[in-house]
């Protein structure tokens, strides 16, 4: 087609037609629709397909197509291999006029049936990576202008703006959804496990109360006493296991008034000592002497740090060092702890996992401890934040609104 003011005035019209739709609508496939039928139309075409490329299979995959037989476009998906291969080295634009004898033509019986006797592909790109590719046909072999394969490029462009896009979106998508199933599952988790608490609560008293009758009764001496009181201690630790669980599930309501978190720290830490002495673990101590106060519920925020510690002591188990930091932001709008190990770190895989539930990797753990400390830490509108390298430590941050924070 030789151009002239009309065509560009069509192709114009057309490209701002498509990218007006890019723009405006997340229906992908009726701004493809609508692209393979105007580029059709204002290249006085025959048809036309647009094929996304399947970054998991490499194939490039039908997505919108306009006056081809239901016959033909039954064909494929087909490896492109080769087109993407020319269509990155050549140009962006490739004329195909012998389509009985192209290796880039699959079907050539079927494409000339269709009364097609040339092809034109170009590639959708992005950034560098090829989308898919936009592959018009003709009826008859013709020169192909340099208007012709400039309005071709921009058109394929915004179909690759468009795919992209509607990646984005749809990782988007799956993200909150992802997201909103761990939500549900952790409510109907908690919801769960409060049942469950209530109702082993009861029966571990009694057996509690019937072994420390016994206890009391029998011979100081001898396997009887030894057995009821591994009875006993036993059911302590589930009674225990049980009441951190009714914490978390009751998902308490913090009770927050202005508060020293240096004070709590300090608290939390005596709490531990015996631990630390026992494990030969330095603790080092770099503290924001005027650190704002925080709106916090004490206890609360005290159980955080106790179990931020105890599993700094754990991962250390035996002679290293805890460096416990506070900082408060130039605005003393927000405040934080550090609480750094020197002990075996997380592996990568794990990070995504030690705030769930239940999750331990130690012997006799409940994996209760960052749970309940994430959420008492989220209820006070704060962060709780790791990082950690395998084998040298890990560095646990709690991040907390300053009592001067008017939010
Ligand atoms: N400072 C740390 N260094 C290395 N790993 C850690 C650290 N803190 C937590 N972890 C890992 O995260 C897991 C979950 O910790 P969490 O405190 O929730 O449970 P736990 O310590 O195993 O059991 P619990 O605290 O209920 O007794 C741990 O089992 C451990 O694998
Ligand atoms: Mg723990």
């Amino acid at each position: 087609m030789k151009p002239n003011a009309s065509n560009l005035e069509v192709f114009y019209n057309t490209f701002r037609e498509i990218s007006k739709a890019v723009h405006s609508s997340t229906d992908l496939k009726e701004v493809l629709d609508l692209a393979v039928c105007k580029a059709t139309e204002a290249l006085g075409a025959k048809g036309a397909i647009l094929r996304i490329l399947n970054l998991d299979t490499n194939e490039l995959e039908l997505s919108a197509a306009y006056n081809l037989s239901d016959a033909y476009l039954a064909k494929g998906p087909v490896s492109q291999k080769n087109l993407i291969t020319d269509l990155y080295r050549q140009s962006r634009v490739i004329v195909i006029e012998d389509i009985h004898h192209d290796p880039r033509i699959h079907y050539p019986q079927e494409v000339a049936s269709e009364g097609i006797r040339m092809v034109l592909d170009t590639s959708l790109s992005f950034r560098n990576h090829i989308a898919g590719i936009l592959r018009i046909y003709f009826a008859e072999a013709r020169p192909v202008s340099d208007e012709e394969r400039d309005f071709l490029v921009s058109l394929a462009d915004q179909c690759a703006l468009a795919i992209e896009k509607n990646r984005l979106i749809e990782a988007q998508k799956n993200k909150f959804d992802l997201l909103a199933l761990q939500t549900e599952k952790l409510s109907a988790l908690g919801r769960m496990a409060a049942g469950i608490a209530h109702e082993i609560n009861n029966p571990l008293a009694g057996i509690l109360l019937f072994s420390s009758n016994l206890f009391k009764k029998v011979p100081d001496e001898g396997p009887l006493k030894e057995g009821l009181g591994i009875i006993m201690r036993e059911t302590q630790r589930c009674k225990f296991i049980i009441q951190e669980l009714l914490e978390f599930a009751r998902d308490k309501e913090p009770r927050k008034t202005p508060a020293s978190i240096t004070t709590i720290l300090q608290k939390s830490l005596n709490i531990l000592e015996n631990e630390f002495r026992l494990r030969h673990i330095r603790i080092e101590k770099d503290l924001t002497p005027d650190l704002p106060d925080g709106c916090v519920d004490a206890n609360q925020l005290e159980q955080v740090f106790v179990n931020l510690l105890l599993n700094a002591a754990q991962a250390i188990d035996e002679g290293g060092t805890i460096t416990i930091r506070s900082r408060a932001n130039p605005a003393h709008r927000e405040l934080a702890v550090d609480i750094i190990d020197t002990g075996c770190g997380i592996p990568a895989e794990n990070l995504g996992k030690i705030f769930e539930p239940f999750f331990s990797t130690k012997k006799n753990g409940s994996g209760l401890g960052l749970a309940v400390s994430f959420g008492i830490v989220k209820n006070h509108q704060g962060r709780l934040e790791v990082s950690s390298r395998p084998g040298q430590g890990s560095q646990f941050t709690v991040a907390l609104p300053s009592a001067r924070n008017p939010a």
